[in-house]
């Protein structure tokens, strides 16, 4: 058995759709674990852009069967529509994909909340107003709305009807009403009939998986320093997007894990609010959002760009357990003539080498500058292939942060990989 954990190590948007697309070639099962349709996985195949929220990138290689696992959280319209999108393209869908019936359904009054409260705060999460939270909220608080449930119309409406209740002063506080019991049943009730060859059981399917020692990946979504638990909480997402999530997100023991491999940029992004210590709001910043087109693939949104925060990173290969970190985005920097790299943050005259739990922002970033290079590294395929300076980026955020550099990222396609080798064998 060789089940391998693929999670973001900064803020989300590392590039670990290309990533897990490059590994699922190896894989027999690719799982999604956590997070919902605030997630977007962008693939170029063959030069064309196709962004996933929900369905694993590995559904790209026929190979695999693809599941999403009891952790996430799942707007169905949004999963037909990426079903519909990939059968367009020729990418079958059926008897590869299952979703478990234990996922959590996101409903309209979900986004609905989720938007106001963002309208309305002074302190705005800055979240994806895809309804994640209030839908995590409702997990938690045990009243929620299953996939499983969308099969049963039933059973469906009295769950529909006992949870409006509980939104409705909530909803009225912001000022809105709240959609009608029967248009939420009505709409939901079809979309279950549609997907019902879709919704099945996941965790028999994972289980079978082990047991029959196939290679299993399990996908994360946003990161580490979004995750509920290790994140700049509250600015993070409502659910553990680290490795450990995946146990419980995908029915998998701790045991059954053999590897983790984390994915970083070779600078730092974040969208939404928050802190984030080595931001730049100058020049560079832009320069790094032009070359990087650090633009939101849910959203839309400007990320937020800023230097490679190596507390965050050391955090990350901390509580995730990381065995190997795949740096993505490396050809981004020839742009940048001088490089900057923050080894720790000081706060209150200490030096910090790891994220404290509470006043990130006020933390300052201590600097270490290297030399950039201005080569074009698109076609470098091994890591001594790259410029001398690149090469010395690489060792120094593996000294600092005590993990090795796998696969390294030189550009958006496929093929544009140096170090790619099967992440099963290791
Ligand atoms: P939510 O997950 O929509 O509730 O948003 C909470 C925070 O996580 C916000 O700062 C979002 O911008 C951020 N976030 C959620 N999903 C992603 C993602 O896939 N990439 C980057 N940031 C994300």
């Amino acid at each position: 058995m060789s089940a391998l954990v693929v999670v973001g190590a900064q803020w989300g948007d590392e590039g670990k759709g290309k990533v897990v697309d490059l590994y699922a070639p190896y894989a027999d099962l690719v799982v999604r674990y956590a997070g919902g349709a605030n997630a977007g996985h962008t693939l170029v195949v063959d030069g064309e852009k196709l962004i996933l929220h929900l369905i694993p990138s590995g559904i790209l290689h026929e190979r695999a069967k693809c599941v999403v696992g009891q952790g996430t959280v799942i707007d169905p319209a949004v999963f037909l529509k990426e079903i519909e999108a990939l059968n367009e393209r020729g990418v079958t869908t059926q008897s590869r994909l299952l979703v478990s019936p234990r996922a959590h359904v996101v409903l309209p009054h979900h986004k609905l909340i989720d938007t106001l409260r963002e309208k309305k705060s002074n302190a705005a999460i800055g979240t994806t107003k895809r309804g994640i939270g209030p839908c995590y909220e409702d997990k938690v608080a045990r009243r929620g709305i299953r996939m499983g449930d969308l099969l049963d119309a039933e059973r469906l409406r009295s769950k529909v009807e006992a949870n409006l209740e509980c939104w409705r002063p909530v909803a009225e506080d912001l000022g809105s009403g709240l959609p009608s019991a029967n248009e939420i049943v009505g709409e939901y009730a079809e979309l279950g009939e549609t997907l019902a060859a879709y919704i099945g059981d996941a965790t028999a399917l994972v289980s079978a998986s082990i047991r029959a020692d196939e290679n299993i990946l399990l996908e994360g979504a946003q990161g580490t320093m979004l995750d509920i638990d290790n994140g700049t909480y509250p600015f993070v997402t409502s659910s553990n997007a680290v490795a450990g999530g995946a146990c419980a997100g995908a029915g998998i023991g701790p045991t059954q894990i053999r590897r983790a491999i984390g994915i970083a940029k070779a600078y730092a992004t974040r969208v939404g609010g928050g802190p984030f210590p080595t931001e730049l709001h100058n020049e560079p910043g832009q320069q790094l959002r032009d070359a990087g087109a650090e633009y939101g693939s849910t959203t839309g949104r400007p990320r937020r760009c800023g230097w490679l925060d190596l507390v965050a990173l050391r955090h990350a290969v901390a509580v995730n357990g990381l065995d190997e970190l795949a740096i993505t985005k490396l050809d981004v920097l020839s742009a940048v003539p001088q490089l900057e790299i923050c080894v720790a943050y000081e706060l209150d005259g200490v030096r910090l080498r790891y994220p404290p739990y509470e006043r990130i922002d006020a933390a300052q970033p201590v600097y270490e500058t290297l030399e950039g290079w201005s080569e074009d590294i698109s076609s470098c395929r091994a890591r001594n292939e790259l410029p001398p300076a690149a090469q010395r980026y690489l060792a120094r955020i593996e000294r600092e942060v005590d993990c090795q550099v796998g696969v390294i990222s030189v550009g958006p396609d496929r093929e544009d990989t140096a170090e790619l080798r099967n992440p099963f064998d290791a």
